[in-house]
């Protein structure tokens, strides 16, 4: 078991825009410790007396405020950060519930306890369940020293470990920008240095066959003329796969590139459905979305056995949809914990840095007709879209010139 009275140190407060001073605590004492801020919602000047008494025996070092209407509440969170909120769970014009609620929406991770002298099991679990830390009751104070400071310590592990996730989120960003970064980079160097020495390779071989006067030569040298054609096809293809260079006229006509492009190498008809000509989205959004869709493309083709795939793309002023449907065999109810996986994470970290939530799931059968047997998976993602994401009338990339920016 934990030892309750052991509180760490304060890391600094993440809704704080300058981190003040680690709080004092008995049991951790810092150098530049501030007394907490502990606000009580509280009627009786003899009860908050009673609680600042006993917190203090307990060697607590607090700088108290006691309110009791919602709109001095509402001052005082507006004022400064707290550390803690103390409240009674029925006041005259007030109560717990409606302090938790206000507490919660002004910063969710304040610790909150309820004291009281009157409270129910059933209003205390209830509390409990909306986000309350603890309830004391009044005739039993000498437990509200050690639930504070359980309360104040599980708020910090929770902001250790927001802090953490965020900072991994943070390096996973980064990770994936130079990914794509060094991709662009290499298509860029592979499709021009190696394409370029392609052409030039092509162009002598060609002039060798045609001065050439030995018949044999002549054909191995059209033979090598053919190989090194072979090659520069497969450089382009390299190089667009990298980094396609139809990301650059925007989303929807790298989506449907990147459809087209995998129906024709796989042979399964994608059938793409969207309400949206172009989206100005920002580089990292149409990245992400073209590598979420790319790999949702390559997991049908390695493990859904499909013959048909149904891509949806709607947007609307507030989001943008995409929805990628297959015909196949559907999705294994351990698929997304397998340890050596990373395609399904990957996309959920792409989708979460961006704001977006995902869904993943067999496809549902309406009971209707052919679809009674529908089997298959539905992959379902949608981000916030921006005011800027739909460009002026006239301004869009014109997708009629991509086949040749493609080559
Ligand atoms: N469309 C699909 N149909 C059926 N099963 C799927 C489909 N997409 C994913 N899966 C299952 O989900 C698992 C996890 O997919 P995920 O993309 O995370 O990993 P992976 O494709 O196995 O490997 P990689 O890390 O190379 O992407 C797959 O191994 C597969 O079993
Ligand atoms: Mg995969």
């Amino acid at each position: 078991m934990q030892d309750a009275d052991a509180i760490p140190p304060f890391a600094a407060r993440s809704h704080t825009p300058n981190p003040v001073p680690a709080a004092a605590t008995p049991d951790a004492p810092a150098a530049d410790a501030r007394p907490l801020a502990v606000l009580f919602i509280e009627d009786s000047v003899s009860d908050f007396a009673l609680m600042q008494a006993t917190l203090r025996r307990a060697g607590i070092s607090f700088q108290p405020r006691r309110v009791e209407t919602e709109q001095e509440m509402r001052d005082a969170l507006g004022a400064q950060s707290w550390d803690a909120i103390i409240s009674d769970y029925s006041l005259p014009t007030f109560n717990a519930e409606a302090a938790l609620e206000l507490a919660q929406h002004h910063n969710a991770d304040v610790p909150f306890l309820i004291v009281s002298g009157e409270i129910g099991e059933g209003a205390a679990v209830e509390a409990m369940l909306a986000g309350a830390d603890d309830y004391i009751m009044k005739n039993n104070l000498r437990r509200l020293p050690p639930a504070l400071k359980r309360s104040l310590r599980a708020a910090q592990t929770r902001r250790q470990r927001l802090h953490a996730e965020e900072q991994l989120r943070e390096l996973s960003r980064h990770a994936d920008r130079l990914r794509e970064q060094e991709r662009a980079e290499l298509a860029r160097e592979i499709h021009d240095d190696l394409g370029a020495l392609v052409t030039r390779i092509r162009a002598e071989l060609t002039m060798a066959r045609r001065n050439s006067q030995e018949t044999d030569t002549a054909q191995r040298l059209d033979v090598a003329e053919q190989l090194v054609a072979s090659l520069g096809v497969a450089i382009s293809r390299i190089a667009r796969s990298m980094r396609p260079p139809v990301l650059d006229f925007g989303i929807v006509a790298a989506i449907e590139w990147q459809a087209r492009d995998f129906a024709q190498r796989t042979g399964i008809p994608v059938n793409l459905n969207t309400n949206q000509d172009d989206l100005s989205l920002d580089l990292e959004q149409s990245t992400s979305l073209f590598r979420i869709f790319q790999e949702a493309l390559t997991n049908i083709y390695k493990h859904a056995d499909a013959n048909r795939i149904d891509v949806e793309l709607f947007a609307d002023e507030h989001s943008l949809t995409l929805e990628v449907t297959d015909n196949g065999r559907g999705m294994s109810s351990d698929a997304l914990r397998k340890q050596t996986s990373f395609g399904l994470r990957g996309m959920m970290e792409r989708i979460r840095s961006l704001g977006g939530w995902m869904d993943i799931g067999a496809v549902q059968p309406t009971g209707r007709g052919d679809d009674a047997t529908a089997t298959g998976t539905t992959l379902m993602i949608s981000i916030p879209l921006g005011a800027g994401a739909f460009p002026a009338p006239g301004n869009a990339a014109d997708p009629s010139t991509l086949s040749e920016s493609n080559s």
